[in-house]
């Protein structure tokens, strides 16, 4: 049995101005009017069935209890939420999520809340593929996507020897290289791209977090021991959560950890890391214009206009990228739609 543990308290803002801080990337909704939260639950949903399954655990913040909670109702699945007080990173949500699992065997599947998979057939027989290697104690499992360019946003997985199944060992994990060193690896051309989904037993993660980030689970034990519950939301006890360290999985274990074990995964994967691609999920027209909402694109090429509420017109543009929300207008070419991050940091900073 594989219960499904979300991670959805992130604060991904490169969606900006649809994302926002109190309404981050994985509540919005995106896809047929889905948000990517309610996707990565019904994607899960094939894994809950069965007498006796524990259903998914949704591990978020606490200013988002009604988001979070609105969509397990949406997916129709079965959970629990766990509300974190403050966001100490997926090293400690995923500490957390392992100290709530029914016993050290039980496994788990960690996936983020903010990523585009359309096949759920292919990704769910992917996982059931790799629960034996996962079921191995002290194994962790990752899935690999293919690069296609030197992300700087993504973690590396260097495959070592082949498992005799379509899985590799993992030689090296590097948690988001430079571009140098991400083209480096690349050419190289021995790694995949870490999907940031995990697969293992609640006892491997637990033993090992404490070989590798002790003060982190030490912290989190502290604040299970004082959790409550009322009968919706599960909470962790604040004062530890506080005093915990940030950081995430990637550094914390993935890259100190020595029995890792990447499954390739070839189908459709985005973690929907900007505009452009949001853009590309949308169909395209003819002239390769991706409108939602109330758009319209006029004498235009390759142009995406997001406008849920009103009319917005596009005349005579290309490659441009326009988002309407009732507060904030983003106007971009698509080729600088991968630095609104960095925008959202400035307008905040001016604040
Ligand atoms: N509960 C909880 N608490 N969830 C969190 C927290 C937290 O403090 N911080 C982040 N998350 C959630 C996010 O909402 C997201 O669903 C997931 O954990 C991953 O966090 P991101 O912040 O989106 O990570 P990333 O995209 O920069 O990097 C990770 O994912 C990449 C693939 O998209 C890494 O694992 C990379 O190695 C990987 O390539
Ligand atoms: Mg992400």
């Amino acid at each position: 049995m594989i219960q499904p543990v979300i991670l959805c308290g992130g604060s991904g803002t490169r969606l900006w101005p649809l994302s926002r801080k109190a309404f981050p990337k994985q509540f919005v909704p995106l896809i047929g009017g889905k948000s990517l939260l309610a996707l990565t639950l019904e994607r899960v949903a094939a894994l809950c069935k069965g007498p006796g399954h524990p259903g998914v655990l949704c591990v978020g913040a606490e200013d988002h209890r009604f988001l979070v909670n609105e969509s397990l109702e949406a997916a129709g699945v079965q959970g629990t939420a766990l509300l974190e007080p403050v966001a100490r990173n997926t090293a400690a949500a995923m500490a957390l999520a392992a100290l709530q699992a029914a016993g050290p065997e039980q496994l788990l599947l960690f996936c983020p809340a903010d990523h585009h998979i359309p096949d759920e057939a292919a990704f769910c027989e992917m996982v059931r593929n790799a629960a034996r290697a996962a079921r191995q104690p002290g194994t962790i499992v990752t899935f690999g996507v293919l690069p296609t360019f030197p992300s700087t946003g993504y973690g590396y997985i260097e495959c070592g020897e082949p498992q005799g199944d379509t899985s590799h060992r993992v030689r090296r994990f590097i948690e988001k290289p430079n571009r140098e060193f991400a083209q480096e690896l690349i050419l190289g051309g021995k790694v995949l791209w870490n999907a940031g989904i995990f697969l293992c037993s609640a006892g491997t993660l637990l033993e090992a977090l404490a070989q590798h980030a002790p003060d982190i689970l030490t912290r989190c034990q502290e604040a299970m021991s004082g959790r409550t519950h009322d009968g919706i939301f599960l909470r962790p006890a604040e004062a530890p959560l506080q005093a915990c360290r940030s950081e995430s999985i990637d550094y914390a274990v993935m890259e100190r950890h020595d029995n890792v074990r990447v499954y390739p995964f070839r189908s459709a994967w985005s973690d929907v890391g900007s505009w452009n691609a949001v853009a590309d999920m949308t169909e395209p027209d003819e002239q390769g214009n991706r409108i939602e909402g109330q758009g319209v694109a006029v004498d235009s090429r390759n142009v995406y206009i997001h406008a849920p509420h009103r009319r917005v017109v596009a005349l005579g543009m290309e490659d441009v990228v326009i988002v309407d929300t009732p507060d904030a207008v983003l106007v971009t070419r698509r080729a600088s739609a991968e630095q609104v991050k960095a925008v959202v940091a400035a307008l905040e900073a001016s604040q």
